[in-house]
């Protein structure tokens, strides 16, 4: 195709890339801070936030400071919250009672959030039992040790109406039983809960990535989750998840990990016609942050050019904890 002139080339895509104000102006893909959802993990029972030692610059937060980011959050335009509870250690049982007593540190949370940024921010909640069994597991277990599907499910419905009775716009099922979405639905429903919308965690890999999660949520888990998550060598189930996670009634599906599966992103963004997200996770904020500690990478330049990859790849919304910084950025026109 390309004209040639002697020896030179007559198409020259660098003339496109000469200022910052070209680069600008023919960029096909911007972040924007409302498509920009901040997990945020609140303990019970502690006075000070807690840092988590493998996500520098991620905390523990207590009840007050968990409002204070969540109004900081809102001020910076993010888009949604999406919150985590970390219930006291002595509270957590086999069938994670914490998760569904209305008093429990994730429902306080929800309260509390709501309470502070009404409905400028869409506050989301995990509806999973990993972070209240003692267990670790994102269900319940049957006699043999295994996690139990169908006896999970009737937790889950029973998570669902209290977390909606306290306040959340958006529930968001991360557990990966068969059946879950329907299950939420059918309870948010009967319950009068028609307007909360469920955001699916639609193509969840069981993935090493999430190793400090476990951390942040001060998980006991032994063994692994590969019995319910999906294995990375695997992209077609994905599409199977998401026929079943509309057909149950996702109102918005998710991908997670985000960037070793930009592959999935890409199918899934081509292949549906609700919001998809995609979830950054706490590995994949670690690499960088511990990269960047050692000096050997650009820390601001990493974060920019992964959440550009990810929104690149076809997410509409993405879960980061750099969700509130990265917002500020934008707002600022870096
Ligand atoms: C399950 C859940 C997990 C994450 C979000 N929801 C952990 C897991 O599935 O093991 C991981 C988030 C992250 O790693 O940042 N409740």
């Amino acid at each position: 195709m390309s004209t040639t002139y002697g020896s030179f080339p007559g198409a020259r895509p660098r003339r496109l890339r000469t200022t910052p104000a070209m680069r600008r102006m023919v960029a096909e893909t911007r972040l924007h801070p409302a498509e920009l959802i901040l997990p945020a993990f609140v303990r019970e029972d502690v006075t000070e936030p807690v840092p988590l030692e493998s996500m520098p610059g991620v905390v523990q937060h207590t009840r007050d400071t968990l409002r204070k980011a969540a109004a900081e959050a809102v001020a910076a335009g993010v888009g949604g919250i999406m919150l985590f509870g970390v219930p006291e250690e002595s509270k957590k049982d086999a069938v994670g009672t914490p998760g569904t007593d209305p008093d429990g540190i994730l429902q306080q949370a929800i309260r509390d959030v709501r309470a502070e940024v009404g409905d400028d921010l869409v506050i989301m909640s995990d509806l999973c039992l990993d972070e209240h069994t003692d267990h670790g597991h994102c269900g319940v277990l049957d006699a043999e040790g295994r996690v139990d599907n169908d006896a999970t499910l009737e937790r889950y419905a029973e998570m669902a109406r209290v977390q909606a009775d306290a306040g959340v716009h958006t529930v968001g099922p991360s557990g990966m039983m068969d059946g879950q979405v329907r299950v939420i639905r059918e309870a948010l429903d009967g319950a009068g809960h028609q307007d909360i919308s469920i955001l699916a965690y639609t193509a969840k890999y069981s993935s090493a990535f999430y190793g400090p999660f476990r951390e942040a949520v001060g998980s006991s888990l032994k063994g692994d989750r590969k019995t319910y998550q999906q294995d990375p060598a695997n992209a077609r189930e994905s599409l199977r998840e998401l026929e079943l996670d509309l057909a149950e009634g996702a109102d918005m599906v998710m991908v997670k990990p985000a960037l070793p599966y930009l592959d999935i992103l890409r199918q899934i963004a081509d292949a549906v016609d609700v919001p998809v997200a995609a979830y950054q996770i706490s590995g994949e904020y670690a690499m960088v942050e511990a990269a960047a500690a050692n000096g050997w990478i650009d820390r601001d330049r990493a974060i920019m050019e992964t959440l550009t990859s990810v929104r690149r790849a076809g997410a509409g919304m993405i879960l980061t904890y750099w969700a509130t910084e990265v917002a500020r950025r934008l707002n600022r026109g870096e």
